[in-house]
């Protein structure tokens, strides 16, 4: 019975101490096991290091960034961990993650984080060990590389549901044009009542396949119900284009967003193919 207890000490003493370890206000033991409680709102390779970095958000901060907050509320957590990628031996073109390499952490709290844009950062190994080197200027090189996304209060992940297109393009930028300028193949798709047009002007528009069509349908959408317009998208080969135009003013859309306006979206591809499809469905997405 002795014996026994007296074997546990040593394991037991280890898991004391890496609990007690905090860095920047942020204890080790408060966040141990998030990745079985939190969700995993997106998944990361960097080409720089070839680490895999899966990110995992607490329940307040997996709501915002779904959502695609701009500003993260007080309580906001994501946790990342970063492995290094190796080749399965199995299948040499299959990496998958290897050891743990680190823990990092970003806590929302613009009380106490004033100096960092109210996030405080903290990095562990996922032993639960700090690094040497002074914590003021680790905090700092955390800091100093996410102040290059203000626009996304300091968070670059964007969640599954949003990571295919940068948030500004949802803004999209746009002239006005005459349906005459267009390619004959999409002007014939143009109903006779828009004499003019509204065309998107985006660096998008240099490569394009069908999953970009895809993913910009629900912007042109907004763009097309809010405008009351015909919204073109049209790649710089002139080759491919989304387009996006109100059908009937008198037709119940329900989501919201159409403002009761029906819409019609024609994508085309280099093979002439045109789909039309009703639209509304598209603005829920
Ligand atoms: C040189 C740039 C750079 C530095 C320095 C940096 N990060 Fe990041 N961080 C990123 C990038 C880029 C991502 C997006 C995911 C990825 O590529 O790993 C990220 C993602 C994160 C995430 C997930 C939430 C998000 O913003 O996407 C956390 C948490 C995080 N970093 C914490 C830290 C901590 C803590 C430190 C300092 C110990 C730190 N980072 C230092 C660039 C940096």
């Amino acid at each position: 019975m002795i014996k026994g207890a007296l074997l546990l000490l040593p394991s037991l003493a280890l898991t004391v101490s890496a609990m007690a370890v905090e860095m920047n206000g942020i204890k080790f033991k408060d966040y141990v096991g998030f990745e079985n409680k939190w969700k995993l709102v997106t998944a990361r390779y960097r080409t720089d290091n070839r680490e895999l970095r899966f990110v995992y958000a607490n329940p307040i901060a997996a709501k915002a960034i779904e959502a695609g907050a701009k500003v993260y509320p007080k309580g906001a957590v994501f946790a990342k961990i970063a492995y290094l990628a190796q080749p399965d031996p199995a299948f040499e073109s299959s990496l998958g993650p290897s050891q743990t390499r680190r823990i990092q952490l970003m806590v929302k709290d613009p009380q106490n984080y004033k100096e960092h844009r109210g996030w405080g950062y903290a990095l562990f190994t996922h032993e639960g060990k700090v690094n040497p080197e002074p914590e003021k200027d680790q905090v700092n090189a955390c800091s100093a590389c996410h102040d290059l996304v203000p626009e996304r209060d300091y968070v670059f992940s964007q969640a599954f549901n949003r990571h295919s297109l940068p948030a500004q393009l949802f803004q999209l930028e746009h002239t006005t044009v005459e349906r005459s300028v267009l390619p004959s193949e999409l002007a014939a798709q143009v109903p006779e009542t828009f004499a003019k047009l509204l065309i998107v002007k985006s660096y998008l528009t240099k490569n394009v396949f069908q999953g970009t069509l895809d993913e910009l349908k629900p912007a042109l959408a907004r763009l097309a119900s809010t405008e009351k317009k015909a919204v073109v998208f049209l790649s710089d080969d002139k080759k491919k284009f989304s387009l996006v135009y109100p059908e009937d003013l008198s037709t119940d859309c329900d989501d919201e967003g159409a403002k009761g306006i029906s819409l019609v979206s024609v994508t085309s591809l280099l093979d002439g193919r045109v789909n039309k499809t009703q639209f509304c469905q598209a603005l829920t997405r």
